[in-house]
């Protein structure tokens, strides 16, 4: 199924600033498991983001402030057993960067070595600018992520828009101060569409929006969200499928099919 011209446009670090000058839009997804990293490498997707948005989409919690380290490496190192060519980002998880530069170094120094990740995201604006000089220092390529930032909701009180009235300057100042520590790209994230492409123009890394209208310079989204697996579909989100109810559709004609006796059937079978 796969098909051999995607892999030829297989984005590398040096890629992100050409796909941004030439206009051609950075497709991002998150991933979180083989078979799906798997289905979204065969698909053309071209970054495989593994977000801390597991802890939601697939571990059970209510927000990403649980998600843990160990959490994300055993879940990117699924992703890059799934995707061997594919540009792959491991999102630090809340407080794996935050408490020291030291303890942030090591943790992203980790997510490189034991998931074969091709660079990290993390949270944050011109307050985590030296770290992302530090990391990038290190040889570590840092994409940054502006706007909403869920790691946040508890100290903001939820989950807001960011970027009306004075916080569309504020906005612009960090994503100028993440590009001049050396980060490679950024996420801006449910912001006000203006905001965004103000930032984008502004900026010689590609901006990648969720939420913050068509002029980013790529998209991202969560791959439940537009798969249609699970109750509730973010305003910027779409769904371009009902796989929840195709899975729920299977799983209950199995059922049906053991109680009636019609599975297995012969062919299902093992005869001497
Ligand atoms: O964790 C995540 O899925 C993200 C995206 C919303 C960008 O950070």
């Amino acid at each position: 199924m796969k098909d051999e011209n995607m892999s030829k446009n297989k984005v590398t670090l040096s890629a992100f600033g050409k796909r941004k000058r030439s206009g051609e839009k950075l497709i991002m997804l998150t991933s979180y498991d083989a078979p799906t990293a798997a289905i979204a490498a065969a698909a053309g997707i071209d970054i495989l983001l593994v977000g801390d948005s597991v802890g939601m989409a697939q571990l059970g919690y209510s927000s990403t402030i649980p998600v843990t380290m160990e959490d994300m490496l055993h879940h990117t190192k699924s992703v890059r057993r799934g995707a061997p060519d594919s540009f792959v980002v491991f999102d630090m998880p809340f407080m794996s960067y935050q408490a020291s530069d030291e303890e942030a170094l090591r943790n992203a120094g980790r997510a490189l070595k034991e998931t074969g990740a091709d660079a990290v995201k993390l949270e944050g604006g011109a307050e985590v600018a030296p770290l992302i000089r530090k990391l990038v220092g290190a040889g570590i390529p840092v994409m940054a992520h502006l706007g909403l930032l869920p790691q946040h909701v508890q100290a903001v009180g939820g989950y807001k828009i960011t970027g009306r009235g004075d916080d569309a300057a504020r906005l612009v100042n960090d994503a100028l101060k993440i590009q001049d520590a050396g980060a490679f790209a950024v996420v801006l994230e449910c912001m006000i569409s203006d905001v965004a492409k103000e930032i984008t123009s502004k900026l010689d890394i590609p901006t990648i929006g969720i939420g913050s209208g068509t002029d980013c310079d790529g998209q991202v989204q969560v791959v439940t969200d537009i798969l249609g697996i699970g109750d509730f579909t973010p305003k910027h989100a779409k769904r371009f499928a009902n796989v929840g109810e195709i899975m729920q559709q299977a799983m209950k004609q199995y059922a049906d099919e053991v109680k009636a006796g019609t599975f297995p059937a012969k062919e299902n079978r093992f005869d001497a």
